[in-house]
């Protein structure tokens, strides 16, 4: 179990109907302080309202820091340029999930474990048959995370570590797999199992783009870029897609369920599904004339419309990742010999048009990770369709991180929100010959 780390730091006072009321005040270790609401109910009859979440931190947790003025992001501390420029996927992930970075001996087991962990149960091939060849690869996704639970029952007692431990190997070892079979089933190709020789991004690689009929060579460019987007999307503190494992983890739901919850939540365009929606945006505008009339568009609120890709509920600075991003989408078109792609012009033309406007720095609103993540993995020589299920992928380490401390935390419940009603208070019933 955990030890909360948090630190008393002095008190807030609320003053309703005539009533003073102290609340106590917690610190963490960086970021705003906390006012504990938690007794607020039972003292005062009243309820605090917060709908999205926007001023309520619903967990203690030292796995992942976000300061969105200073656009700061840091995985247990460590700055996420750091990381990206110095660690690999894979140390991330024993990063996230242990606390700590690993030494030589900690990082071969753990490299052997996960890679070990790497094939799926056989019987499990035949789920991708049942779904329609043009099935949106999440769909199956969603549809085969959630099934594993019916194969590893030995690692979905919550309450036993090992268990957990085994289960969150087996995650993140399998996701690979299972998100190269979505997409081998969506093209039409034969499944391709794991090479236990290969590293993590590099087998991934291989098991999407090689065919029985020819050698296959991964280009070390290329799994270095793609294992630096992993590392850029692996966590990012109690986003919506993380809320829901945990939400759905404080019921003592399996880990495999709570990561399909997950994946079934990042899927929406508001969250992991931008990616897609801003390469199409991209892809809808086409030529770095037309950008002034969406950027417009993007002004209109009657519109509805959104530059997808843009804005974020915490960074009201510049994301950091989408930086990295940009240095990822040079380095990849660069080695493929695509740095004149016309997508790429748009998006930089775009980005620039967008930054100088003073509707998007008034609003705060700057590229956010799945700005530039659409073209760098279009020119990776994926569809569109799958760049959610490669977020996905990159995140269920941090869905899985977040899950464990959860269960770890000495003050852990079911989440239960409450609300404030404004339906119809009580009336009678009206047998349906006597309605109007
Ligand atoms: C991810 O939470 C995370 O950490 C998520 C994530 C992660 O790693 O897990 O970072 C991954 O989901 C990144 C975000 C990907 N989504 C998009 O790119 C979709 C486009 N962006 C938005 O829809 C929006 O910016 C959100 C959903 C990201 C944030 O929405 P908020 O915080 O609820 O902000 P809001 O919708 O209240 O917008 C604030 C204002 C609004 O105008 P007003 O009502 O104040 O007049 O900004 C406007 C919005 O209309 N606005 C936009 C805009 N985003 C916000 N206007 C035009 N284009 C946009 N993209």
């Amino acid at each position: 179990m955990r030890e909360s780390k948090i630190k008393p730091a002095g008190k807030a006072s609320l003053n309703y109907e005539g009533k003073d009321y102290e609340l106590p005040v917690f610190a963490g270790t960086q970021g705003p302080n906390v006012v504990d609401i938690r007794k607020l109910y039972d003292q005062a009859d009243i309820f605090t309202y917060d709908p999205g979440f926007t001023s309520t931190s619903s967990t203690e947790s030292n796995i992942t820091f976000i300061d969105g003025d200073k656009g700061v992001l840091q995985y247990r501390g460590y700055a996420i340029g750091d990381l990206a420029e110095h660690s690999t996927f894979l140390e991330c992930c024993y990063l996230l999930l242990y606390g700590e970075l690993p030494n030589g001996e900690q990082m071969a087991k753990f490299d052997h474990s996960i890679t070990h962990h790497t094939m799926v149960h056989e019987q499990l091939a035949t789920f991708f048959r049942g779904f329609r060849r043009d099935a949106h690869p999440m769909a199956i996704m969603c549809g085969v995370v959630g099934a594993l639970s019916a194969f590893y029952h030995d690692s979905t007692d919550i309450n036993d570590p090992k268990q957990r431990e085994v289960a969150s190997h087996r995650l993140v070892a399998k996701l690979p797999t299972i998100a190269a079979m979505a997409f081998k089933y969506h093209v039409g190709q034969p499944f391709v199992y794991p090479l236990n020789k290969l590293g993590y991004t590099e087998n991934f690689l291989r098991m999407c783009f090689s065919v029985p009929a020819e050698e296959y060579v991964v280009n070390p460019v290329l799994a270095k870029a793609l294992d630096t987007i992993f590392i850029l999307h692996a966590d990012h503190e109690q986003n919506a897609s993380t809320s829901t494992v945990r939400l759905a983890g404080s019921s003592g739901a399996n880990p495999f369920a709570c990561i399909a919850a997950g994946i079934a939540c990042l899927w929406g365009p508001a969250h992991g599904g931008a990616n897609e929606a801003a390469l199409k945006m991209l892809e809808e505008i086409g030529t770095v004339d037309r950008i002034p009339e969406f950027v417009a568009k993007a002004k209109d609120k009657s519109s509805g419309f959104r530059l997808m890709g843009f804005g974020h509920r915490v960074y009201k600075n510049y994301d950091p990742r989408a930086k990295a991003m940009q240095v990822q989408a040079h380095a990849v078109l660069d080695e493929l010999g695509l740095h004149d792609d016309p997508l790429l012009k748009v998006a930089m033309e775009l980005e620039k048009v967008a930054l100088s406007d003073p509707y998007f720095i008034e609003k705060k609103l700057y590229p956010n990770i799945d700005f530039y993540s659409g073209i760098t993995l279009k020119a990776l020589g994926f569809p569109t369709s799958m760049f959610t299920v490669l977020f996905a992928l990159a995140r269920t380490v941090g869905w899985i991180a977040q899950w464990k401390e959860m269960l770890e935390d000495p003050h852990q419940k079911i989440g239960r929100p409450r609300q404030i009603y404004t339906g119809p208070t009580e009336r009678t019933y009206v047998p349906m010959p006597k309605r109007k």
